[in-house]
C-alpha cells in the first residue's frame, strides 16, 4: 500500500456500496470490476478493500474474503515457491472454512478447473455468511473460466448466499467480460481506475514526507515534481520514494529544486526502462498508427473513438496495409493504456503523456537512422 491512498474517495465509495450490502447479508449485490491501465492503482484498491473487509471480519461482521493473486507465469521450478506463497495469501480470513484447494504452480488458477471447484466449495461452506472474492489480473483469465466463475457465483446467490466478486484488470477485461457471455456481467458495476487529480498527487507526495519525516518541499520544486509525475500513480510513488531517499541521504528537512533534479536523474532511468518495455509490445506493422495517434494527441487533437480509428486507418493505408486492421490497433491502444478516457467523456487523452513523446522520439530517431543509411548507400 502507498503511505497515502490519494484521490480515490469516489472509487472507494462505489466499491464499498456493493461490498457493504454483501456484508449486510444481501444476496443481490452486484459484482464489481475495477478497470484501468497498468500502474494506476487497481491492486492497491483491492488491497485496501481486503484490509477493510478483514477489519469488518475481526469486528464480528463475519465476512470472509477469498483472495486470488496474480497468475504466476513461471511454472516448474517456481512451483513450490508459488505454492508456499499463495497458500498463505490466497484464502485470507477463511480460517473458519475448510479450504482444501490444491494450489498448482504456474498460471495455476484458472487453467485448473479444480480451482474454480474450490471456490464453489467455499461458497457452499460459507452458506449464509458473507463472502467477497477478490480477483486480481482478471484480464488474464480465459473467457470460459470467467463465465464459469460468474455462474457459480450466481448459483450461490440464488441459494441465498451473500457473495460477490470484485475483479481488477486492464481495459482488456472489458472485452473478456463481453466474450464471457454471462448475462449477469451486465448487472455488474464498473469502477474506472485512471490517473489521479493533480491535487491528489500533491497530497500523495507532500503529506507522507511531512507526516513520517517532517520533510518539506519548496513550492516550485513540488510543482516540478507534479509536472513530472503526470498524475500517474506509479510515477507519483516513484517520486515520493526518491524524494524520501534524497532527504535521508542528505539528512535534510527541506527539499529544493536541486534535490528534485537529482531525483529526476534516477527516475528517468526507471521511466526509460518502462517505456522501452511498453514500446516493444508494438510490432513494426502497428508502429505507424501508434506514432500518428501519439503525434496528434500531443498536438492537442480532440479524438474520440471514431477519430482514433480514422487516424489508424490512414496510417495503415499510407504504409500499404489493409485499413481493416484499424479496429484492432484501436483496441490495443485502449487495452495497453496508451490512450484513456472515462466512460461518458467524448475524447481520449494520453494514458501517460511522456510515453507518447517517447513514441514520437523513437520514430524521429528511426527516420534519422534511415536517412543516414540511405546517405551512406548513395555516396
Ligand atoms: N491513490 C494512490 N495514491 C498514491 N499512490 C498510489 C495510488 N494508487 C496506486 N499507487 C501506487 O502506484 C503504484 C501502482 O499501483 P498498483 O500496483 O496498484 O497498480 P495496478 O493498477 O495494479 O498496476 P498493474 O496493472 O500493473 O497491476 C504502486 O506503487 C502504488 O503504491
Ligand atoms: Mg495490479
Amino acid at each position: 500500500m502507498p503511505p497515502l491512498l490519494a484521490g480515490r474517495e469516489e472509487e472507494k465509495e462505489r466499491i464499498l456500496l456493493q461490498v457493504m450490502s454483501v456484508l449486510d447479508g444481501d444476496h443481490s449485490a452486484r459484482d464489481t470490476f475495477l478497470v484501468g491501465p497498468r500502474g494506476t492503482g487497481k491492486t492497491t484498491l483491492l488491497n485496501w478493500l481486503g484490509q477493510h473487509v478483514e477489519k469488518g471480519r475481526k469486528s464480528g461482521a463475519i465476512a470472509s474474503l477469498a483472495r486470488i493473486g496474480k497468475p504466476v507465469s513461471e511454472i516448474d521450478s517456481l512451483e513450490k515457491i508459488s505454492e508456499l506463497f499463495l497458500r498463505k495469501s490466497l484464502f485470507l480470513g477463511l480460517s473458519s472454512v475448510d479450504v482444501r484447494a490444491k494450489i498448482m504452480g504456474g498460471s495455476f488458477e484458472f487453467k485448473d478447473d479444480r480451482y474454480i471447484g474450490s471456490i464453489e466449495r467455499i461458497y457452499r461452506q460459507t452458506k449464509r455468511s458473507p463472502l467477497v472474492v477478490l480477483v486480481d489480473e482478471a484480464h488474464e483469465i480465459e473467457a470460459d473460466k470467467l463465465n464459469r466463475l460468474f455462474h457459480i457465483t450466481q448459483d450461490a446467490r440464488n441459494c441465498g448466499s451473500p457473495v460477490m466478486v470484485v475483479m481488477a484488470g486492464t481495459p482488456q477485461l472489458r472485452d473478456k467480460l463481453e466474450s464471457a457471455q454471462a448475462s449477469f456481467v451486465e448487472r455488474g458495476v464498473e469502477v474506472e481506475v485512471g490517473p489521479i487529480e493533480r491535487e491528489s498527487s500533491r497530497e500523495a507526495i507532500e503529506l507522507p514526507l511531512k507526516d513520517f519525516g517532517n520533510i518539506r518541499i519548496e513550492n516550485g520544486a513540488l510543482d516540478k515534481v507534479l509536472d513530472e509525475a503526470q498524475c500517474y500513480p506509479y510515477f507519483v510513488q516513484l517520486w515520493g520514494q526518491a524524494l524520501w531517499q534524497q532527504a535521508q541521504k542528505e539528512e535534510k528537512h527541506e527539499l529544493q529544486m536541486a534535490d528534485v533534479e537529482r531525483c529526476k536523474h534516477v527516475i528517468e532511468g526507471e521511466k526509460a526502462q518502462l517505456y522501452q518495455r511498453r514500446f516493444q509490445r508494438w510490432d513494426a506493422l502497428e508502429l505507424g498508427a501508434l506514432t500518428e495517434v501519439a503525434r496528434r494527441l500531443i498536438g492537442g487533437s480532440k479524438l474520440g473513438r471514431h477519430g482514433i480509428v480514422k487516424v489508424c486507418e490512414m496510417a495503415l493505408e499510407s504504409s500499404g496495409q489493409d485499413a481493416a486492421g484499424a479496429m484492432d490497433v484501436y483496441k490495443k491502444l485502449v487495452n495497453e493504456g496508451v490512450i484513456w478516457k472515462k466512460t461518458g467523456e467524448e475524447n481520449y487523452g494520453p494514458g501517460i503523456r511522456s510515453f507518447l513523446n517517447h513514441v514520437v522520439e523513437q520514430e524521429v530517431s528511426r527516420q534519422r537512422q534511415d536517412r543516414e543509411f540511405d546517405g551512406g548507400k548513395t555516396r
